[in-house]
C-alpha cells in the first residue's frame, strides 16, 4: 500500500507522507516469544518507549558515552568533504527519524539537495521529524516514509529517478548482527540503484577500556536504560519483574568488536506474564541488545560483500567512530 496523505489539509502541505502502515509485532507478543526461547531475549526495539528514549538522550551526555558526540564531530568537521563524495541532487533517504541534528548537518553541506526521504516505523516520530526539516529547509522535497525499514519496500517513485543516498548514522547498523547488517545493506543496494550510496555511521573496534565504561557508566544510567524495559513490561502488560533481580551486564569482545547486553538473572526467579510464568536460573541471562563494533577494513569487507564498493572513510583521531561513504556496485 502507498497512499499521500496530506498531513495537514488546513495549511499548505509542507511535507509527504507515503504510509505503507507497517504492522509491528505487540510488546506482549515479542515479550513471550522471547521468554519462551531457550536463550531469552526481548528485542531491542522495546528499549525505546518514552522513559528509554530520554534515558537514551542522557547517555549520549554522558562522559563515557562517546559515539554520538564523536560521529556528531566527523559530520560537523568533514561536512564539506562528505558532500563533496556524495555530489550535488542527490535524494537523502534516512533510515530511522531520530534527531534531525545528523540530517542537517549534510543538507547543509550538500549541493542542491533533492529531496529528504526520513523511514521510520513510528508515525509520530516521522512526521514531527518531517515537519522539522520542511520547516528548516523551505525549497527541499520532504516525503516521510512510514515503514519498516529492515522489510523489503518499493520506494515512491519520485518523477525524476534521482540519485538517492542512503544515511544510517548513529552505528544503529551495529544493533544488527554480522548477517542482519549484510542483508540489510544488500537489500537497500538493489533500491538505491546504480551510483547510489550508502552513508553508515560505525563505531570502531577499539580498546575494552574505551568501549566498556560507554556501556557500565559510573552513574548507571545505561544500567537503567537496559532495566527500563522490564519496568515497561510491569507497566504496559502487568509483567511481575522484579527489576532489583537483574543486573545489567554488557559483554565486550575487544579481539572481535562484538557487544552483547544481557540483563542477568541475580537468583533463580519466576515471572509471570500475560498469563504464563517464564523461570530464571541463578545467573541466567536475557539477551536485550547488540552494539557490534568494527575496524574499518572489516566494515568495508562486509560492504563488498553486500555489493557496494567502499569509497570514503573519515575517522576521529581517537579512531573510535567511522563515517563510511558505499556506493553501490
Ligand atoms: C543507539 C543503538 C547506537 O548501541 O551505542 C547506548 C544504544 N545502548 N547504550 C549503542 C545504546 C546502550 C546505542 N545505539
Amino acid at each position: 500500500m502507498n497512499s499521500l496523505v496530506d498531513p495537514s489539509p488546513e495549511a499548505e502541505p509542507r511535507f509527504s507522507l507515503h504510509d505503507f502502515a507497517p504492522v509491528q509485532e505487540s510488546f506482549e507478543d515479542a515479550l513471550v516469544q522471547g521468554l519462551a526461547a531457550p536463550q531469552k531475549a526481548i528485542p531491542a526495539r522495546f528499549l525505546y518507549d518514552e522513559a528509554g528514549s530520554r534515558l537514551f538522550d542522557r547517555i549520549c551526555e554522558l562522559p563515557e558515552y562517546y559515539a554520538t558526540r564523536t560521529e556528531l564531530k566527523i559530520l560537523t568537521d568533514q561536512a564539506a568533504e562528505i558532500a563533496a563524495a556524495i555530489g550535488p541532487d542527490i535524494a537523502l533517504l534516512e533510515f530511522g527519524a531520530g534527531s534531525s541534528q545528523k540530517a542537517r548537518l549534510l543538507l547543509d553541506a550538500l549541493d542542491r539537495p533533492a529531496a529528504y526521504e526520513p523511514i521510520d516505523v513510528s508515525r509520530e516520530h516521522l512526521v514531527q521529524l518531517a515537519e522539522e526539516i520542511a520547516d528548516g529547509y523551505p525549497g527541499l522535497a520532504v516525503r516521510a516514509i512510514c515503514a519498516d525499514y529492515t522489510q523489503p519496500l518499493e520506494l515512491p517513485d519520485s518523477e525524476t529517478r534521482r540519485r538517492r543516498a542512503g544515511f544510517f548514522p548513529g552505528s544503529t547498523i551495529g544493533n544488527l548482527t554480522e548477517t542482519d547488517a549484510r542483508a540489510f545493506l544488500s537489500g537497500w543496494a538493489g533500491q538505491l540503484g546504480r551510483d547510489g550510496l550508502m552513508v553508515v555511521g560505525v563505531a570502531l573496534r577499539a580498546p575494552q577500556a574505551i568501549v566498556l565504561p560507554a556501556y557500565d557508566d559510573a552513574q548507571g544510567v545505561t544500567a537503567r536504560f537496559t532495566a527500563n524495559v522490564l519496568v515497561r513490561a510491569n507497566r504496559e502488560l502487568g509483567a511481575d519483574f522484579d527489576v532489583a533481580a537483574f543486573r545489567h551486564t554488557p559483554d565486550y569482545d575487544e579481539a572481535t568488536g562484538k557487544m552483547t547486553i544481557h540483563l542477568t538473572s541475580l537468583e533463580a526467579q519466576t515471572v509471570h506474564v500475560a498469563g504464563r510464568s517464564f523461570t530464571f536460573a541463578e545467573r541466567e541471562r536475557l539477551h536485550v541488545e547488540d552494539s557490534n563494533k568494527y575496524a574499518v577494513g572489516d566494515f568495508q569487507a562486509l560492504a563488498r560483500s553486500a555489493g557496494y564498493v567502499a569509497e570514503t572513510v573519515w575517522v576521529d583521531p581517537r579512531e573510535l567512530f567511522s563515517v563510511h561513504v558505499l556506493r553501490v556496485a
